[in-house]
């Protein structure tokens, strides 16, 4: 099925939001209709160089953002910004898993355009949401770290589940119930909505991290929680940040001795 994959390329190449949503979306519609996935194999695979984003917002390194504090207007505009870099990124993210690992079962490439699609959907509330602050996407300066993960794991699936869904994303569970805690105590209903919704579904997307690793880990006979540590330690270098949730981590996947790790392991601690 070439279509699809011509669909994810269109997608992952654009440097538009509007056009990356229209083939994210056309490509997830059409995996849904399908009975099977028949990927080509002689699919040919473009470097991750060809990747696009949109000329804004800039790209900075996290510590020359200003830190934003929730109590402020501002603040508030600059946080709700960045979530919505953290979910574009996402989409792009979840595609480019879905089109740089060839050979793998059909229900693969169905789980990560599901996941797009609902990073499309995190985005597009997002910056529904940023319009009540006189905002758009692309006003702010935002970070640069997702992405680079990408690009370092894209020859290595198992690196690429490990730090992308099971690390980056994995986060977004450990942080966001505090944030929601302020939002809720400020009585900030609308944006607390949007990052329920966001939070139920990246538990789901966590799992499908956990849930392709074993199996890629079954295929090589190789066990997934030592191979978890290694890519941890050879991709993060020790810059693993705690606290964990681990309600939320156990219904994504993670077993009890591997939260029991990266807690062993969460910097903070270990100074
Ligand atoms: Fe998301
Ligand atoms: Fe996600």
């Amino acid at each position: 099925m070439l279509e699809l994959f011509v669909l994810i390329e269109k997608a992952l190449s654009s440097s538009s939001t509007e056009e990356t949503i229209k083939f994210t979306r056309a490509a997830f519609t059409l995996s849904e209709d399908l009975d099977r996935i028949l990927e080509p194999n002689d699919r040919l695979i473009a470097p991750i160089s060809d990747v696009k984003f949109p000329a804004k917002p800039l790209w900075v390194p996290q510590r020359d953002l200003p830190r934003r504090r929730l109590g402020s207007e501002a603040g508030k505009r600059s946080f709700i910004h960045a979530i919505a870099h953290i979910e574009f990124n996402a989409i792009k993210l979840a595609l480019d898993i879905a089109y740089r690992f060839k050979g793998m079962p059909e229900q693969f490439y169905k789980d990560w355009l599901y996941v797009a699609n609902d990073e499309c959907k995190h985005f597009l509330m997002l910056c529904e949401h940023l319009k009540t602050y006189d905002c758009k996407y692309g006003d702010i300066p935002s970070h640069d770290g997702l992405w680079g993960m990408a690009v370092k794991t894209e020859s290595d699936i198992i690196a690429r589940l490990s730090l992308v869904p099971r690390y980056l994303e994995a986060r977004g569970l450990d942080v966001t119930p505090a944030m929601l805690d302020k939002l809720n105590a400020q009585n900030d209903t609308a944006s607390a909505a949007i990052l329920e919704v966001i939070l139920e579904d990246e538990v789901t997307h966590v799992a499908y991290g956990t849930k392709w690793l074993d199996f890629v880990c079954k295929e090589q006979g190789i066990q997934r929680e030592g191979v978890f540590f290694e890519n941890i330690d050879l991709y993060l270098k020790g810059q693993i940040l705690g606290p964990f949730n681990r309600p939320l981590r156990v219904r994504a996947g993670f077993t009890e001795s591997e939260l029991t790790e990266l807690e062993r392991l969460d910097k903070r601690k270990i100074k």
